[in-house]
């Protein structure tokens, strides 16, 4: 108990330094160049795995912190990060292919894959952080089935406000469900689950979503949370700017952000990705698409 609370404040003091990005002073290695090229051809399309690749970093970092455990121990197995396991060994496999940390992989690929899905928001992509093969603790990832006050707890507890949290939750717009409720697998959380658009927090909020979790309708109607809910439905600019804020900070939870590279130039910019989106059929050819 005693270690686990000081992991914790560890983790708070060194949230509080993200405000200030160090400057990056050592140059991206070339092997991300090759990793690039992979994972770019993986995710092409915006469909299940990369879908996988967006929920892995949660996974990994919100227990004990961005430490490629996730992939490394029993964690994937276990029901808390259920739907996982594929993703995993591929992250695993692609790790041990390009001799870099898994750590560095879960969150290059994540990176890598909102990019790539049209709309996506382009984050920052550190690396060199240190793998660790000691499990998290079970039970520390909020579930969907969590009250909102646990949620934003286990959030707060890292050094995210609840507009970080709802923020976040935007990865579900390139969601679908198969564990929480296996009678309804296949079930996107929204009519486009190919595209990184904001018409999740629309549907969700107003109940049009093909499927919603109990967690997203709760923060969509919560006094903490439903005004900055609402804003993003509204923007898309509005919630990419808090998206990449949040999401650069938490890919970072427990690192040494001084002493990291800095490989962002490698994610691909979203100019492209807006061109096909508007080309794109909507929700359900792209649906049927990746998920028949
Ligand atoms: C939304 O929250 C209000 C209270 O803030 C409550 O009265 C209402 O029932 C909630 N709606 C849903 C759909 O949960």
């Amino acid at each position: 108990m005693l270690s686990y609370t000081f992991t914790l404040l560890t983790l708070i003091a060194s949230t509080s330094a993200f405000n200030v990005w160090p400057r990056q002073s050592n140059s991206c290695p070339s092997v991300w160049t090759d990793v690039s090229k992979e994972l770019q051809g993986a995710f092409a399309g915006c469909g299940r795995d990369a879908h996988g690749a967006i929920r892995a970093p949660f996974h990994d970092c919100i227990n004990n912190g961005c430490d490629g455990s996730l992939v490394l121990t029993d964690e994937c197995s276990r029901p808390e990060n259920a739907g996982l396991s594929g993703i995993c060994t591929k992250l695993k496999d692609w790790s041990t292919k390009y001799s870099v940390s898994a750590a560095d992989m879960i969150q290059f690929a994540a990176a890598t894959a909102i990019a790539v899905c049209p709309l996506g928001p382009k984050v920052r992509a550190l690396v060199g952080r240190k793998d660790s093969s000691n499990a998290a603790p079970v039970g520390l990832v909020p579930s969907s089935r969590d009250a909102v006050d646990k949620i934003l707890a286990a959030f707060s507890a890292k050094g995210f406000s609840s507009d970080d949290v709802v923020a976040l939750m935007g990865t579900h717009s390139v969601a679908v469900q198969v564990n929480d409720d296996p009678s309804q697998a296949g079930k996107s959380l929204d009519s486009t689950p190919s595209k990184y658009d904001t018409t999740f927090y629309k549907e969700t909020k107003d109940g049009t979503a093909p499927y919603s979790l109990q967690s997203d309708k709760l923060l969509s109607n919560d006094t903490q949370t439903a005004s900055t809910w609402s804003k993003f439905g509204d923007s898309q600019d509005a919630w990419a700017a808090k998206f990449t804020d949040a999401w650069n900070r938490f890919a970072v939870i427990g690192n040494d952000v001084g002493s990291l590279a800095d490989c962002s130039s490698l994610i691909q910019s979203g100019s492209a990705n807006k061109r096909s989106a508007m080309s794109m059929p909507m929700g359900a050819r792209a649906y049927a698409r990746y998920h028949s």
